[in-house]
C-alpha cells in the first residue's frame, strides 16, 4: 500500500496544527481546512521517516529548542502564496494616476507587506519606473512570513508560463530571457531589481521597519486571520503610512470598523487622514 494512503490526521492532531500556525502565523484554520492541512504536511511526515502527525507534532516543537528550522518548513507549507503579476489592477491604475501628479524628484517608498513570491512587488516597481523614471528617489520593500517564497521573490525568476497580467510592453522593457538550463524563465532586469528589497517579516509580531510609506499593499492575506488579528495587523501597518498615504487590502477584504483613521476613498482603497 502507498505509505502516503496510511496517513490519517485525527481531530487532535489537528487542533495541534491548527493552534500551531495561528500563533506563528496568525493563519485560522476552519475545519474545512482539515484535508489541506493533511494533504501539505504528509510529504513532510513520509520525507522525515515519521508514522504519525503526532510524531510530526513532537519533531517540530524540538525547534523551539534545537532550531531545526522545522517551524519555518512548516510555515512555507501551510502558506497559500498564490500570487500574479498586476493582480488586481485597479490598485496600480490607482497608484499610476498619483504618481502622474507628483514631481520626479519626490522620495516614494511603498511597502508590499505579503509580497509572496515578488510579482506584487515587481509590479509596483514597473509602475514605478514608467510614471517616475528609474533614477527618481523611490523605493520598494517587500515582505513575507514564508522564507522559501521570499527566496524566489530575490531571484526574481519567473516562468514564462506564468506571466499572467503582465502587459506585453511592459515585460519587453523589464524582463530578460533566460538562458540554457533558464530558458524557460523570464528575469527582472538587474536596474528595477536595485530598486526592489526582499525582508522577513510577520505581519503580527516582527518589529516594523523604522521609515514611513506613502503606500502599503496588504493584499490576499488579511482573509486568513481572524477579526482580532487582523484589527491588529492594520493598527500596526497604518502606524508606519504617512498621514496622507494609502492603504490597499485586497478587494474581497474589507476593512470596515477595522480603522478609525482610515478613510474609504473607493473599494478596496483606504486613506489614512489623522496620525
Ligand atoms: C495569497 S498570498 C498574497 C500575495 C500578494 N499580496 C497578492 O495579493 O497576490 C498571501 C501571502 O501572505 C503571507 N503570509 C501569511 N501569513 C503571514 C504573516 N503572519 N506575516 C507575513 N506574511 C504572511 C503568505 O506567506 C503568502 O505569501
Amino acid at each position: 500500500m502507498n505509505k502516503l494512503a496510511l496517513f490519517q490526521l485525527n481531530d487532535q492532531e489537528f487542533d495541534k496544527l491548527r493552534q500551531l500556525i495561528h500563533s506563528k502565523a496568525g493563519i485560522s484554520m476552519s475545519d474545512a481546512k482539515r484535508s489541506l492541512v493533511a494533504g501539505r504536511l504528509r510529504k513532510r511526515l513520509v520525507s522525515l521517516n515519521l508514522s504519525s502527525y503526532n510524531e510530526y507534532i513532537s519533531y517540530l516543537k524540538k525547534d523551539e529548542h534545537a532550531n531545526t528550522g522545522e517551524m519555518q518548513r512548516f510555515i512555507d507549507l501551510l502558506t497559500t502564496n498564490e500570487t500574479w503579476f498586476f493582480r488586481e489592477e485597479r490598485h496600480f491604475d490607482f497608484l499610476k494616476k498619483y504618481l502622474k501628479d507628483q514631481p520626479v524628484s519626490q522620495s516614494i517608498n511603498i511597502w508590499s507587506a505579503a509580497s509572496s513570491s515578488g510579482e506584487e512587488a515587481y509590479s509596483i516597481a514597473m509602475t514605478l519606473a514608467e510614471t517616475m523614471g528609474l533614477s527618481s528617489p523611490w523605493q520598494i520593500l517587500g515582505t513575507d512570513i514564508s522564507s522559501e517564497i521570499l527566496d524566489k521573490a530575490k531571484k526574481g525568476l519567473y516562468m514564462k508560463s506564468r506571466m499572467k497580467g503582465l502587459p506585453l510592453p511592459l515585460k519587453k522593457k523589464y524582463m530578460l530571457n533566460g538562458v540554457r538550463t533558464y530558458e524557460d524563465y523570464l528575469a527582472i532586469a538587474p536596474e528595477l531589481k536595485k530598486k526592489t528589497q526582499f525582508k522577513a517579516f510577520n505581519l503580527l509580531n516582527s518589529p516594523l521597519p523604522g521609515i514611513k510609506f506613502d503606500f502599503i499593499f496588504c493584499r490576499n492575506v488579511l482573509i486568513y486571520f481572524n477579526q482580532e488579528d487582523k484589527q491588529k495587523v492594520i493598527h500596526r501597518l497604518v502606524g508606519c503610512l504617512k498621514t496622507g498615504g494609502y492603504f490597499f487590502p485586497g478587494h474581497s477584504e474589507s476593512l470596515h470598523g477595522l480603522y478609525d483613521k482610515l478613510k474609504t476613498i473607493e473599494p478596496s482603497v483606504y486613506q489614512k487622514t489623522i496620525d
